[in-house]
């Protein structure tokens, strides 16, 4: 029997299983995470070894380094993962991996890993989208919550407005037409001189600082729905340096929460002004920069004035993780979606 049949085998089995665990992997950035699923709701162990001061020297994410420091980790995290959730290989009834969007060495360590096993264990491979599995953190951390509903995703490569039809079934409402939020975010912290990576510490630093200290500028966009980051980013840079040229002393704390107010400001407008356009029911947030407390909290309160149910995913698993990558596969592979083993990274892939 070739790999494949043997998998389709497999697949007809799992459907009279009463659970479906799940060994998934994401190397998709600079995190090397596995996880253990269980009926793509339930996190079993997950474990994520960060790789920020790997990277912190040289302020942001250099891709060798990262490449390299995955392959290193990948096997240990698998390990971790697997005595964590108190099982072994054989245990799992599949297994999951990112092969994309991200970058392209990173994503080949955990895509390499997982094919290894599958190959070696005879196990199906599930192949997950990245963005996929943010959105997905939301059914860890909400049992109740189903499809359909409307999801805001900010990450640090991502900046979206979906609308979520259906497990794993996505239309594009809007989205940023320049830089992601985390993006935005990122490069707004270097220039305050916070250290990689900024947008959390330029959350924190906000809290005690005057968000109406500096004015932004608001761009227009054509697409009703879509933002755009760049020109507010650009904007506060110019700000910082001419303040800094003319000896002016603006606290940090002030600039911080100048900036995230306006891309608060622009992320909970146009989320907001599509849901009143296009009725949205449910809300949804997702990515790592769903972590954000000021986007958070203005998400609530507009929710709330409105009736509209929010969901926002645990701190914990708003930024990269396997177990989010483990619920997407579940309802993947509820469809049979499975890989073959010519599986290979796809730094672009699109989630639309
Ligand atoms: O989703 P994620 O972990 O990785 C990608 O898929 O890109 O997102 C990482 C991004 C980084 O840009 C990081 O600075 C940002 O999320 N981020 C935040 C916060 N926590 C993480 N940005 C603003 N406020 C936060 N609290
Ligand atoms: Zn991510």
């Amino acid at each position: 029997m070739t790999y494949q049949e043997n998998c389709k085998a497999q697949w007809e089995q799992l459907k009279s299983k009463e659970h479906i665990r799940i060994l998934a992997m994401e190397t998709s950035c600079d995190e090397t995470a596995a996880a253990v699923i269980e009926d793509g709701r339930k996190i079993l162990s997950n474990c994520v070894y960060t790789q920020i001061d790997l990277h912190a020297l040289y302020g942001g994410v250099v891709p060798e380094i990262a490449s390299r420091a995955h392959v290193e980790k990948t096997d240990a995290l698998v390990d971790a993962a697997l005595n964590e959730a108190g099982l072994g290989l054989d245990d799992v009834d599949a297994l999951a991996v990112t092969y994309g969007p991200g970058l392209v060495g990173s994503l080949l360590a955990g895509v390499s890993c997982m094919k290894g096993i599958a190959f070696a264990k005879k196990k199906i491979l599930v192949p997950v989208h990245h963005i996929e599995g943010h959105i997905c953190a939301n059914f860890l951390t909400h049992p109740d919550l189903q499809p359909p509903f409307a999801c805001l995703v900010v990450s640090g490569g991502h900046s979206h407005i979906l609308q979520v039809k259906d497990y794993g079934k996505y239309e594009l409402v809007g989205c940023t037409q320049d830089d992601a939020a985390g993006e935005a975010f990122d490069k707004a912290a270097r220039v305050l001189d916070l250290p990689y990576p900024g947008g959390p510490r330029l959350d924190h630093l906000a809290d005690a600082g005057n968000e109406n200290a500096l004015k932004l500028p608001k761009p227009k966009m054509e697409g009703r729905y879509d933002f755009s980051l760049s020109g507010l980013k650009t904007a506060f840079i110019n700000a910082v340096h001419t303040m800094r040229q003319k000896n002016e002393v603006l606290p940090d704390a002030d600039l911080a929460a100048s900036f995230r107010k306006a891309v608060v400001d622009m992320l909970v407008e146009k989320t907001m002004l599509a849901a009143d356009e296009l009725g949205f029911a449910t809300i949804a947030l997702a990515g790592g920069v769903s972590a954000n407390s000021l986007l958070r909290r203005r998400m609530q309160s507009e929710c709330d004035k409105r009736g509209i149910p929010l969901y926002m995913p645990a701190l914990k698993l708003c930024g990269d993780n396997a177990a989010m990558i483990g619920s997407a596969a579940y309802f993947r592979l509820m469809q049979g979606e499975m890989a073959d083993l010519t599986l290979n990274a796809r730094p672009s892939l699109p989630l639309v």
